[in-house]
């Protein structure tokens, strides 16, 4: 490639900050008077820390078993051990549960028994990443909001697993073995409140079907998705992160509208196999096409809005909105259009 034009400004990691400030503040003050003496036990291979009483600290302890948890705890940290089972019994009392990381260990989903997770009416996360899950544990408590199952081999989603989870915001199921038939009509029915919904790394080919109505974040990178259906965002409208990264999608494999959704900010479509630049729209902010097969640049795809501007509209609040766009890794000959690099008002950083 022998043109290289890179006005490198900091570019804001938008997926980033939005989310954090979606992410519910969980932790909050306790006066340690709250807990008398007697009520304050510890099992003996954890750390209870005096000034945080309702943290239990037992990772990275070569554990086997999940001790007993006592009623005060809110926080528990269990991860990089040899667990192999959640049996019931260690949690009978343990009703104030807002978090459980298990990462790290050896659990399979015969060792989870079927009450032990249902039971903490309060949980609000559970973390059980690079663990040995096959399926997505069921039932899950009703109160879950953010559900980490990344880097186990799960391939089967149970009937009814998410259909009363109406209070998840987060579902990370990257780096699993999922195939397409692992989805049924109502799979996701339930979930009123997704948001970020991330199923990069497993062997989808066609794009996941019926998705909740509020899913903002949708990241399915590293599968064998070929094609998008006609209309497929037109069940997730507030749609604004989507990557693709690493797919087989071709020009013939995307809806006739291509991306023209308004509620895109972020697209990425980097490592596919596309000739064209795919309708997008005005409000796109980020677009990463590298890595496919484009030869030539359609300036009036990119730019949509500048040739069309109609005369009585604010030409701020118009298109384009595009600050990044990435080109690079594509069959484009220079020299690169001028007009491609006179059309946003607003770019900071093109790579090509
Ligand atoms: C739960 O609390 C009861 C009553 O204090 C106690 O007898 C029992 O051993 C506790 N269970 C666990 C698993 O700690
Ligand atoms: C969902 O969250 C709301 C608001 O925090 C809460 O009132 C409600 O009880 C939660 N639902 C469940 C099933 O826990
Ligand atoms: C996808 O695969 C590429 C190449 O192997 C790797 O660099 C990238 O980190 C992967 N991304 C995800 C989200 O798995
Ligand atoms: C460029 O895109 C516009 C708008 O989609 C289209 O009307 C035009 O025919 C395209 N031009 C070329 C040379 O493909």
């Amino acid at each position: 490639m022998a043109t290289t034009i890179c006005f490198l400004i900091w570019v804001a990691f938008i997926t980033d900050s939005v989310w954090t400030r979606t992410v519910r503040q969980v932790y909050e003050v306790h006066d340690p008077e709250d807990f008398n003496e007697q009520d304050f036990d510890c099992p003996r291979e954890c750390f209870c820390p005096p000034s945080f009483p309702t943290a239990l600290y037992c990772e990275n302890r070569g554990l086997k078993e999940i001790p007993a948890i006592p009623s005060r705890i809110w926080y528990l940290y269990l991860e990089n051990n040899l667990i192999e089972t959640i049996p019931e019994k260690p949690f009978e009392n343990a009703t104030q549960l807002r978090w459980i990381n298990l990462n790290k260990n050896k659990i399979t989903n015969d060792g989870i028994e079927r009450g032990a997770l249902s039971q903490l009416k309060k949980l609000l996360f559970l973390f059980l990443e690079d663990n040995e899950l096959e399926e997505v544990p069921s039932p899950l408590p009703r109160s879950l909001e953010q559900l980490q199952l990344a880097r186990n081999k799960v391939s089967r989603i149970p009937q009814g697993t998410f259909s009363n989870l109406e209070n998840l915001t987060l579902l990370d199921l990257q780096h699993n073995k999922l195939l397409d038939n692992a989805f049924q009509r109502d799979t996701f029915k339930g979930l009123k409140n997704l948001m970020q919904l991330n199923m990069a790394k497993n062997a989808l080919r066609n794009m996941p079907p019926r998705l909740p109505a509020n899913t903002m974040q949708l990241f399915l990178d590293n599968n064998s998705i070929e094609g998008i259906p006609e209309n497929y965002f037109n069940v997730i409208p507030k749609v604004a992160f989507l990557r693709l990264n690493h797919n087989k999608l071709s020009d013939s494999g995307l809806p006739s509208s291509g991306f023209d959704v308004s509620s895109i900010l972020d697209l990425q479509l980097s490592h596919n196999r596309l000739t064209k630049v795919p309708r997008i729209n005005a409000h796109l902010q980020h677009l990463h096409l590298d890595h496919n097969k484009i030869r030539n640049v359609n300036v009036s795809v990119i730019c949509p809005a500048t040739t069309t501007l109609p005369a009585d509209q604010d030409s701020f609040s118009y298109g384009p909105h595009l600050s990044y766009l990435r080109l690079d890794g594509n069959e484009i000959k220079p020299p690169v259009p001028m007009d491609l690099m006179n059309c946003f008002r607003l770019l900071q950083t093109l790579i090509i």
